[in-house]
């Protein structure tokens, strides 16, 4: 017998109670795949940074640097120059050997003490130099003078704001070790560059 009322066919939903469910679950995940990206990208960013920032680079600041083998110094207590050179690296290279600085290594008559001075003019920076005729230090930019425990000699110019910068310095297995540090000018105190 025929049915006479007939259940109408189950349709799909529509209108805005249908949606809301999908486009519940669609922004669930695209929410997802957006935090998944990020925790994703993070570390991968930050990895990569060094490398695409060249001015993330080694500073000569803070290195214990071996400078010369200590047979190489005269024990005559006078300065003797030496350049300081270490390995550096920016975002891309390695530099083997590159000189940042330089040093007076002053070694005790007969002995192997060994004393290092910054060759940096604490007034502004400019390189002292040796004046061995008079047995001093002296700088040519604002005519500064030094003894040769590098007191400043302010009876010649009173411009240095402090004494040579004095670093430390070791022998260690016949040779010569410096602690170099770049110090900010213009100040009395040391204060180590950052
Ligand atoms: S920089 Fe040396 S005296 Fe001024």
């Amino acid at each position: 017998m025929a049915d006479l009322h007939p259940q109408p066919a189950v349709q799909p939903a529509s209108g805005p109670q249908a949606t809301t469910p999908r486009r519940r679950r669609f922004l669930t995940e695209a929410l997802a795949v957006v935090i998944g990206g990020f925790v994703m990208v993070f570390p991968f960013a930050a990895g990569l940074a060094p490398f695409f920032d060249p001015l993330r680079r080694t500073t000569g600041g803070g290195k214990h640097v071996r400078v010369t083998p200590l047979d190489a110094l005269p024990d005559d207590g006078l300065p003797h120059p030496f350049t300081i050179t270490a390995d550096m690296t920016d975002a891309w290279t390695l530099l083997p050997n590159e000189p940042i600085g330089r040093v007076y290594l002053i070694r005790k008559q007969g002995t192997q003490t060994v004393r290092a001075l910054s060759a940096i003019c604490p007034h502004l920076g400019c390189m002292v130099g040796y004046d061995a005729a008079h047995e001093l230090f002296r700088c040519p930019c604002h005519t500064s003078a030094f003894d040769l425990d590098g007191t400043r000699r302010l009876d010649i110019s009173k411009v240095p704001p402090r004494n040579m910068d004095s670093l430390t310095c070791k022998v260690e297995n016949g040779e010569v070790w410096v602690d170099y540090l770049n110090f900010k000018t213009g100040l009395e105190k040391q204060v180590p560059r950052a």
